[in-house]
């Protein structure tokens, strides 16, 4: 996990390889995969939150991230399936 996963409160939610409260990150990898669009998909989830995607746990908004920081974990998520 890079730090800022774990700076960022993500790793309480998610690991990178079992599902905890949120899908594993290789999951969500894996369901990317392929889609030109995930990086903006997953960018906007990330900042503003998310549901029904993966079940009925919604995933939380992170407005304190910087743009900056927010590519940094959709490219190690997506990364993860390569
Ligand atoms: C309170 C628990 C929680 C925290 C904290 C959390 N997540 Fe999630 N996350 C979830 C849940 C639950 C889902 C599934 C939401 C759904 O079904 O649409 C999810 C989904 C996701 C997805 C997939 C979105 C999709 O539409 O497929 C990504 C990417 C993600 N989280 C990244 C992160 C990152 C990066 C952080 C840290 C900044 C983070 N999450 C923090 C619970 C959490």
């Amino acid at each position: 996990m890079p730090e800022i996963a774990t700076k960022s409160g993500c790793v309480s939610c998610h690991a990178i390889d079992k599902k905890m409260v949120g899908p594993a990150l290789m999951d969500i990898a894996k369901k990317y995969k392929g889609d030109a669009t995930a990086a903006a998909k997953l960018d906007a989830v990330i900042a503003k939150g998310g549901s029904g995607v993966w079940g009925t746990m919604p995933m939380p908004a992170n407005s304190k991230l910087t743009d900056a920081e927010r590519k940094e974990l959709v490219d190690f998520v997506l990364g993860l399936a390569k």
